[in-house]
C-alpha cells in the first residue's frame, strides 16, 4: 500500500532561531493524520532539527545529496554524513537543483543509485516547464525524466521511491496545476510505470504533487485518487498553512 505524505521543501529559508521556531510549532499544532509528515530545512540545521523532532512523527529530511562516497567535492554533503545524523530521507531532481545547478538526469541517476545503495529512500522531483505544456509535450517530458534517471532500477529498489509531480509553471508562482490536471498526469505516471514494471510497482509508489499548494486548493488535489500528497514549498514556511495542508487529508 502506498503511503500518504506531505513533506515541507524550505528551500533557502529560515535561520537557526526561526528554524527552532517553526518546527515547535509545528510540533505542537500536528493534527491527528495517517499522512507521513516530512520537513526538509536547510543542512546547517539539519542536525538542530533532528533533535529538536526527536519525540515527534514529523520527519526531517534532506533537499539534496551528493553522489560520490566522499572526497574533494567543496561544497557538497555526502549520503553517509546524512545517515550519519538520522537521516535517511533526501530530495533529488528538484527543478530548481536542475535549473539553476545544472543537474541533468545523468547526474541524477547516480544520485538516486548512491541514495539507494545506501538504503535511504528518495524523494525524487520532475515536471515539465511551461513551454513543454503549450506545445503538448508535458507527457513526453515527464516519461524522459523517469525513463533517464529511474528506469534502469531493479524492480526492488522501487520500495524506496517516492514520486513528487511538480510542473516547473506552477512553483512559487501561484498558478497551482488543477486537481484534473494533476491526476491526469499522476495517472500518466502510473501507466508509464506499468508499462516498464508492472502494475503492482505503479500502485505502491507514493505520487505527490508540488506546486503552489495552498491550504485553499490542498483538499481539491489530495482528493484525486492517484495523488498520495504534496511537496509544499512557500507554505511550509508558515506553521498554520502548512498544518492546514495536513489536515486536508
Ligand atoms: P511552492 O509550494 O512554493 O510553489 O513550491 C513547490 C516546491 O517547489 C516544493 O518543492
Amino acid at each position: 500500500m502506498r503511503s500518504k505524505i506531505v513533506a515541507g521543501n524550505w528551500k533557502m529559508n529560515k535561520n537557526l532561531e526561526e528554524t527552532e521556531i517553526l518546527l515547535n510549532e509545528l510540533a505542537a499544532k500536528l493534527p491527528d493524520t495517517q499522512a507521513e509528515v516530512m520537513v526538509a530545512p536547510t543542512f546547517v540545521n539539519l542536525t538542530g532539527a533532528v533533535r529538536a523532532l526527536e519525540s515527534s512523527v514529523i520527519e526531517v529530511i534532506a533537499q539534496n545529496m551528493h553522489f560520490a562516497e566522499s572526497g574533494a567535492y567543496t561544497g557538497e554533503i555526502s549520503a553517509d554524513m546524512l545517515l550519519n545524523i538520522d537521516i535517511d530521507t533526501v530530495i533529488l531532481g528538484h527543478s530548481e537543483r536542475r535549473a539553476y545547478f545544472g543537474e541533468t538526469d545523468e547526474i541524477l541517476a547516480k544520485k538516486v543509485a548512491t541514495a539507494l545503495n545506501k538504503d535511504m529512500r528518495v524523494m525524487f522531483c520532475f515536471g515539465e516547464e511551461l513551454n513543454d505544456r503549450k506545445s503538448e509535450n508535458h507527457f513526453k517530458v515527464v516519461e524522459s525524466q523517469l525513463k533517464n534517471a529511474l528506469f534502469s532500477l531493479d524492480g526492488s529498489a522501487w520500495k524506496n521511491i517516492i514520486l513528487a509531480y511538480e510542473p516547473v509553471w506552477a512553483i512559487g508562482t501561484g498558478e497551482t496545476a488543477s486537481p484534473e490536471q494533476a491526476q491526469e498526469m499522476h495517472a500518466f505516471i502510473r501507466k508509464t510505470i506499468t508499462e516498464a514494471y508492472d502494475a503492482n510497482i505503479a500502485d505502491n509508489v507514493s505520487i505527490l504533487y508540488g506546486g503552489s499548494v495552498k491550504p485553499a486548493n490542498a483538499q481539491d488535489i489530495f482528493g484525486k485518487p492517484d495523488v498520495d500528497g504534496g511537496l509544499i514549498g512557500g507554505a511550509s514556511l508558515v506553521a498554520d498553512d502548512f498544518v492546514a495542508i495536513i489536515s486536508a487529508f
